[in-house]
């Protein structure tokens, strides 16, 4: 296996990273009220000395009273959990790593198992999180410019505090992706509609909030997936052609790098090409992307939150598109979610002692 091509330093504006591997956010529920402990920050920074060129911090939670279904998620608003990321950052910092936080709002939400509730209902763009399931309040005007003003404010803060860059959470069936999809946007007024870039305009307007707060030399990241938890087979645009029409206003919004989420990342995104969703989104769009699922593991993550194992695989396939020039960064999560020292076992060739991914590893913030 030649790995070269991957310890490559990447720059975009005035990010800077040794590498192109990327720890892929992570949520982990280990901020009891939302507050990062000191254990936290020793996890991230765990992985800064273990060579991570830029790692995605968990999804953490905008200041929206019901932006969050889970009380140990951490917040990134307020002052005591604001106090814990700087200590992250700066632990970051101090081992040589380079860190951006996950900007999060859930939006409609499954109740969380505990039976804890935030203060007011869910909030989302219709009320719903999938097909016939509403669990919360359609937005009005007042909560969709709120919710911007708050992404803003988070982007400023993450600035303030030294993170390198942000990344907004725009997949996965949450807030900003309940506005993209058709099932769970059925709003008629300016955020709705019947084409994907009408329901686009939610994120260009908090796209656009983050960049007046952050200036425009700070880069952006957006999470993108077609695949949703309730629909893997979903894709939001069907061709190369709706993939432009969706990424092409995002961009000019301000997003400089797309992070194309995929349980697999070998999987091709539309038919006749082998193209994933990363190499398609880097052709439509001309902008960086990160891909990432199932790097260096046989088995996919949604599998994993059901107890499956996952044995070490090759990079050959990864690295054959990484050198056709299909994306620019690499975003791993479960070999770094077990093991900080992923990123130069395979720098090193120290093939066998690659750990695997086993259901063991969610239970604890694994340090060494
Ligand atoms: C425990 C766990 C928590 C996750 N939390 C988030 C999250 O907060 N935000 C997000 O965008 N993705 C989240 N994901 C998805 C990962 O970022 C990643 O896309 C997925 O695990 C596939 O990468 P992998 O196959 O290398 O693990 C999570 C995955 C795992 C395993």
């Amino acid at each position: 296996m030649q790995s070269d091509s991957l310890f490559r330093p990447f720059s975009l504006k005035s990010l800077n990273i040794k590498n192109r591997i990327v720890m892929a956010p992570m949520t982990r529920s280990f901020s009891p009220n939302g507050i990062p402990t000191d254990v936290v920050a020793a996890y991230y920074q765990r992985r800064a000395e273990g060579e991570v060129g830029l790692i995605l911090s968990e999804g953490t939670v905008i200041d929206r009273p019901s932006s969050s279904n889970d009380p140990d998620i951490p917040h990134f608003h307020g002052e005591r959990a604001l106090a814990g990321w700087q200590r992250v950052i700066n632990a970051v910092h101090q081992s040589g790593g380079a860190m951006a936080p996950q900007i999060w709002h859930m939006g409609i939400m499954d109740n969380h198992h505990s039976g804890w509730v935030p203060p007011v209902p869910f909030e989302g763009p219709s009320g719903l999180n999938r097909q016939d399931f509403v669990n919360g309040n359609t937005m009005t005007d007042k909560d969709i410019a709120d919710t911007i003003a708050a992404f803003g404010k988070a982007a400023a803060d993450a600035k303030r505090l030294g993170f390198d860059t942000l990344e907004l959470h725009g997949a996965h069936g949450y807030l900003i992706d309940q506005f993209f999809w058709d099932v769970t946007n059925k709003r008629t007024d300016i955020f709705g509609g019947k084409t994907l870039p009408e329901r686009t305009r939610f994120a260009t307007e908090v796209i656009r909030e983050v960049r007046k707060q952050v200036g425009e030399d700070f880069p952006i990241i957006i999470r993108l997936s077609q695949f949703k938890p309730s629909n893997y087979q979903n894709k939001l645009a069907g061709n190369p052609q709706e993939l432009e029409a969706w990424l092409t206003p995002l961009a000019d919004a301000g997003v400089d790098i797309f992070h194309c989420s995929q349980r697999r990342f070998w999987e091709p995104e539309f038919e006749g090409s082998d193209l994933n969703f990363a190499g398609w989104a880097k052709k439509v769009s001309g902008k960086a992307t990160i891909t990432v699922g199932s790097v260096g593991l046989t088995g996919e993550f949604m599998a994993a939150f059901r107890g499956e194992s996952s044995e070490p695989s090759s990079l050959d396939e990864l690295i054959r598109r990484m050198d056709r020039g299909d994306f620019d960064l690499v975003a791993v999560g479960r070999p770094l979610l077990a093991d900080p020292y992923w990123v130069q076992k395979i720098r090193e060739e120290r093939t066998s002692e690659l750990k695997g991914f086993t259901k063991e590893a969610l239970g604890e913030l694994v340090l060494g």
